[in-house]
């Protein structure tokens, strides 16, 4: 039979870009007895979830949950919101957008889909332009992959809002936040998406399982007419339920759990500090690529990923044999390439739970890799990388002196 922890002695370092590692907390907090999703004590739970859930996407809509992976909630923004035979507005920024796209065709939507390079987010341009030229206004939707988990290249939501305005449209704005949400700066109200889609298994913290969609008035209000089928995914009966504290189906409690924990750590260590968080070690990464003398995938500096780094490998170097190396001799699972850039390059995933002296065991297993599998590259990455971390005050060191200066003036 298959043993569940048959790793070698110390922890496996799990940097792919989701899922990511589970804090102890949350493992603990997963651990709980299930209890009565019907009975007042879920109904406290849930009303706290939902309450943290405003904060951490910035939004005083509401934020549906459902026990899905991120491709369940990506199905449920265009369900709830679209009708057969509607058009929107795509752009192949990666193999995520790509996803979306199909599923979206699969479902019957018209897609206008605009060619990219995988090396580049969504231009504001293209997107003012091609909405400027739809007179008819039949484009329903426009939507976008804040972070493109194949590419470590992350778009800039507000200018794509400001270029629907310019255009003066009236489509639905859609935003995957799948690798974005708690990880990078990201706020539902204030940029005036519709629908947001995230997942669990990344900037949360959690294992994958639950998904989100955070929900504006418009969206609510097209949710009436749009006649896509749906029924599990209706976010109407789920908000009346959840009024409530309550769900129209049987909730995956224990996730829900974690959830709860994730959340109270998140707001503990504060958004702007999270964000702080992945920002320096973004930057440690890319330090180290360039000191490598290897190339980034992300072509614009302004787009560079907070919470993954894509790294190309020079041409005839397999990069999955490379993660195969890594992962026998060091036991570290990095991210494969995907689709066009499969073989190509590897992901290393700086998000969720993580900190310095990860990071530095990360880039030590990268470094020593590339030197054991022959790859082409120049040593002190690692170096470049430590130096940068070892410089400047850091977001947790100016915590922990707040914690030590409220427990001596407590003892004393
Ligand atoms: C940006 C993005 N969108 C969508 C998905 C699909 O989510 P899931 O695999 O949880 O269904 C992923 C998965 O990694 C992703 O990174």
């Amino acid at each position: 039979m298959l043993r569940l922890d048959d790793h070698p002695s110390g922890r496996h370092f799990l940097q792919i870009p989701g899922p990511t590692n589970v804090p102890d907390r949350v493992l603990r907090a997963l651990d709980h007895p299930t209890i009565d999703h019907r009975g007042p004590e879920f109904a406290r739970l849930t009303l706290e979830i939902l309450g943290g859930l405003k904060k951490i996407f910035q939004t005083d809509g509401p934020v549906i949950i459902y026990p899905a992976s991120g491709t369940g909630a990506w199905e449920a923004a265009l369900v709830n919101t679209l009708s057969p035979g509607d058009r929107v507005l795509m752009f192949e920024t990666g193999y995520f957008a790509t996803l979306w796209r199909r599923m979206a065709a699969k479902l019957g939507l018209e897609v206008d889909f605009v060619a990219g390079d995988w090396r580049s987010g969504v231009d504001p341009a293209a997107v003012e332009a091609k909405l400027a030229a739809d007179k008819a206004r039949e484009v329903k939707a426009v939507m976008v992959v804040h972070n493109e988990t194949s590419t470590g290249v992350t778009t800039r939501i507000p200018p794509i809002r400001e270029a629907i305005d310019r255009a003066g449209h009236p489509a639905l704005f859609m935003v995957d936040t799948i690798s974005s949400l708690a990880s990078i700066d990201y706020r539902h109200q204030e940029w005036r998406v519709d629908v947001t889609v995230a997942g669990s298994q990344k900037g949360l913290m959690l294992p994958p399982g639950l998904s989100f969609n955070a929900v504006s008035d418009k969206a609510l209000a097209a949710s009436k007419s749009a006649r896509l089928p749906r029924s599990y995914f209706g976010w109407d009966e789920i908000i009346s339920g959840n009024r409530d504290g309550y769900f129209p189906y049987t909730p995956a409690t224990n996730l829900l759990y974690g959830l709860h924990e994730a959340i109270a750590m998140l707001l503990e260590e504060g958004l702007p500090a999270v964000f702080e968080r992945h920002r320096r070690h973004g930057e440690a990464t890319r330090r180290a690529v360039r000191a490598w003398e290897l190339d980034l995938l992300c072509r614009n500096a302004d787009e560079y990923s907070s919470s993954l780094t894509a790294i190309r490998l020079p041409d005839g170097h397999d990069a999955d044999r490379f993660r195969r190396i890594v992962l026998e001799r060091f036991d570290m699972s990095l991210g494969t390439g995907l689709g066009k850039v499969a073989g190509k390059v590897f992901r290393v995933g700086h998000l969720g739970y993580f900190n310095d002296l990860m990071l530095a065991g990360t880039l030590c297993g990268v470094e020593m890799g590339l030197g054991l599998a022959g790859v082409p590259h120049r040593a002190g990455g690692v170096q470049a990388a430590l130096e940068y971390l070892a410089g400047g005050e850091r977001p947790g060191e100016l915590k922990r002196n707040k914690i030590e200066a409220r427990v001596g003036s407590t003892a004393s």
